[in-house]
């Protein structure tokens, strides 16, 4: 890895063995984008590249040159209204109402490693030299806005993390109105644009188009996240697949409103813009004061969508996630939430999790309704101390009960929330984020707390430090089960009304902070109704997030599926539900559900005292194979083979580090009658490996697994009584090294 200044000091690369990146300082003094794509060997001059021709209807830069407008010019980070027509990735309005920049080139720093981001969640190194990083100091001469563009390239992976810091260096008051964390200008625009998008319960579907001119984009203004979209997009060439071909990944820490957007030009240039969503968005800034956004990671690829997944996963495995839990194989735990839902006593729950001990499973998470008086939705969120006439001996009491039967204790959490009927809200009616003569709109009967003010995180701290110091919780769900609306502040003043939405962020962030920094050997998993901010910024925080309200086995293949282009497995909540399933009234067998929820971090939503004996005796082998085996399931490195999105049979597989073990999850929706041959083709695994597969007599090399493929066939006809198979059929196959059998 490196970073080389050209002689003359107007050119940057970024290199590594994988990628380049390089830009250089336009004669206007602004920085022109070069290059992102694999790597090419440097040298001194790439001039050539700025390519500045006669274009009709073009406004010119400078007076005597026909030739040079920023509108065809490649940026680092375009700005609007000086002769470049396209979304710009940054607009300041000045006390003359001009929103006009021109950030200048002034200089160039490299530091080794890579620097924090005050108050926001990043990508980090341990070592100073697994990264470099290169930040472009610019200045707009006019409003006096200074801006520095930081590029981290980490010595392995196609990665390159971005982000934007401004700084007032004038006298007058200056407002940021947009301020992307990245802006690249690709030079053509031959991709496909995939996004992950859905509804709740049925988040990060794969959709897939092609780029166009004109803007395409996914985004929220809804305070999270969301369900609807999720902040990572990909733009891959359309002969690209799984398995081999150009893709650019792009994906923002960041957990609220956001805008991913591909604006396709005349040119057939494509300018991707990804950063906070400028809609509604204001930060003032006055003499001296900052502004940081958010950072966004870009990784390319030239060996397909797994290879573009697997390099996001080990950076947010081991370089975005922290802490005690990062690298620990996860506890299985049952939560009651499908078992009882708010209609529980402590005997209730103790007999769930005596039952759930006889299985071996290890952690006991007590859902909603634990608190104040919260016998149902519309009250109690906010009264963050336990409801005696439920639990007796409060928290302390109930987590010891847990804790003596041999298992630790999670607790449920919805910290930026209160339902008007609450102690919380009767003291402090004004701490909810409301408009003045504005109705307030509800969602499940709950209202925002201003996360935006310091002294509401303050109080939801200190109660939410009380229980976690008096009792023994091993484990926090932190959920989150509405979006913001009638986005406004109590506390700021009108000019500051645009900076709520990025605040209350922060606002969380600095909650989650305080308690992960104070109780570090609490796991926390992230929750908004399901996946509603399953994002990297969570991921920072909370190393596994429930990735969706939706329990039932065939849906959340696909929605895992989807989530798998970004999210490492080790971050997936996975759980086995009942039967008819919740949410979709669907009866799948036992253990389908769990081979769904294998590639996850595992658990129940039931109540096991409801099962039979049988099923009891098939969740005792189930919590068994997955001890055994979740450190592969939730560490190795996993490829997606067959899409449910195209398929009725998908699959997906995980391989250990030294290729010596694989499982493959095989699933089936409809079941088929006197069906074809078939075979898969598996990945990841060592040619010259003598391979065992489980359920069948005869041993394989990995060559022949990966290129002549696996036996899948499922010839069941009707007429076989004893090989009868069903709907929402699934399979897994067990790979493992014969031992002495490596040919090298
Ligand atoms: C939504 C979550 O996604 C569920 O798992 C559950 O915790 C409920 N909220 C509780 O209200």
């Amino acid at each position: 890895m490196s970073i080389v200044v050209n002689k003359a000091g107007d050119t940057f690369h970024l290199y590594n063995d994988e990628i380049s990146y390089i830009m250089k300082v336009l004669p206007n003094e602004q920085m022109g984008q070069l290059y992102f794509g694999k790597k090419i060997r440097p040298k001194e001059d790439y001039s050539y590249l700025v390519e500045t021709h006669m274009r009709p209807m073009s406004s010119c830069v400078f007076d005597t040159d026909k030739n040079f407008s920023m509108e065809y010019i490649r940026q680092e980070y375009g700005v609007f209204g000086t002769s470049d027509y396209r979304m710009p990735a940054v607009e300041v309005l000045q006390e003359n109402g001009s929103r006009i920049s021109d950030f200048r080139y002034c200089g160039y720093r490299i530091e080794s490693g890579k620097p924090k981001l005050s108050g926001l969640p990043a990508t980090y190194v341990e070592d100073a030299s697994e990264a470099e990083t290169l930040v472009i100091e610019l200045k707009d001469p006019v409003s006096k806005m200074s801006l520095k563009l930081f590029y981290t390239i980490f010595a392995k992976g196609g990665i390159i993390a971005r982000s934007a810091r401004f700084l007032n260096e004038g006298e007058q008051d200056l407002h940021l109105t947009s301020a992307m964390s990245l802006c690249m200008d690709l030079p053509d625009s031959e991709y496909d644009w995939l996004q992950f998008s859905g509804a709740w319960a049925r988040e990060r579907y794969l959709k897939t188009r092609r780029l166009q001119q004109g803007i395409q984009s996914v985004g929220s203004m809804r305070g999270n996240s969301s369900h609807n979209h999720n902040p990572f997009i990909i733009l891959k060439r359309p002969t690209a697949d799984e398995f081999q071909g150009e893709a650019i990944g792009f994906s923002l820490i960041y957990s609220g409103n956001f805008l991913a957007q591909a604006e396709v030009d005349t040119y057939d240039a494509a300018r991707v813009l990804m950063g906070i969503h400028p809609s509604g968005f204001d930060w003032k800034l006055e003499s001296g004061e900052e502004f940081q956004t958010p950072e966004a990671v870009m990784v390319y690829t030239d060996r397909g969508l797994n290879h573009l997944s697997q390099t996001y996963h080990k950076l947010y495995q081991k370089r975005l996630a922290r802490g005690y839990w990062r690298d620990r194989e996860r506890p299985i735990l049952i939560n009651n939430w499908e078992a009882t839902y708010f209609d529980f006593t402590e005997e209730r729950l103790v007999k769930i999790a005596k039952q759930a001990k006889e299985s071996g499973i290890e952690l006991f998470v007590l859902d909603d309704g634990w608190f104040g008086k919260r016998t149902n939705e519309k009250a109690g969120l906010g009264d963050w101390a336990a409801n005696p006439e439920r639990l007796k001996n409060g928290i302390t009491g109930l987590a010891q009960r847990i804790e003596d039967l041999g298992m630790k204790f999670g607790l449920w959490f919805e910290p930026e929330m209160v339902n008007k009927d609450s102690d919380l809200y009767r003291e402090h009616p004004d701490w909810i984020i409301q408009t003045p003569n504005r109705r307030t709109s509800h969602g499940r009967f709950q209202y925002v707390l201003d996360f935006s003010r310091k002294e509401v995180v303050d109080r939801i701290y200190e109660m939410m430090a009380k229980i976690l110091s008096e009792a023994k919780v091993s484990y926090i769900k932190w959920d989150m089960n509405r979006s913001i609306t009638e986005c406004y502040s109590a506390k700021l003043p009108a000019d500051r009304q645009g900076e709520v939405y990025h605040r209350y962020i922060l606002g969380v962030y600095d909650l989650y902070e305080r308690l992960t920094s104070r109780f570090p050997e609490v796991l926390f998993e992230s929750c908004s109704s399901g996946g509603g901010r399953f994002d990297p910024g969570m991921l920072y925080y909370a190393p596994q997030g429930w990735t969706s309200d939706d329990s039932d086995a065939v849906e959340r293949i696909k929605i895992q599926y989807g989530t798998s282009y970004c999210y490492p497995i080790s971050s997936m909540g996975s759980h086995v539900s009942v039967i008819p399933n919740h949410q979709i009234n669907r009866n799948t067998p036992l253990y389908t559900r769990a081979n769904v929820a294998y590639f996850g971090t595992f658990g129940y939503e039931l109540d096991l005292n409801a099962l039979t004996e049988e099923e009891q005796e098939e969740v005792k082998e189930q919590v068994k194979f997955m001890k055994q085996y979740r450190r592969l399931f939730q560490f190795g490195t996993f490829y997606r083979l067959r899409s449910p999105f195209d398929h009725n049979i998908s699959a997906w597989m995980v391989v250990s580090e030294d290729k010596k073990t694989a499982i493959v999850g095989w699933y089936r929706v409809l079941n088929g009658i006197n069906m074809p041959y078939t075979r898969l083709r598996l990945h990841g695994l060592d040619e010259s490996i003598l391979y065992t597969v489980s359920g069948d007599k005869s041993m394989h090399y990995g060559d022949e697994l990966m290129h002549l493929g696996m036996i899948t066939t499922d010839a069941s006809s009707g007429q076989d009584e004893e090989n009868m198979r069903q709907d929402y059929d699934s399979r897994l196959y067990i790979l493992k090294a014969v031992e002495g059998g490596n040919l090298s």
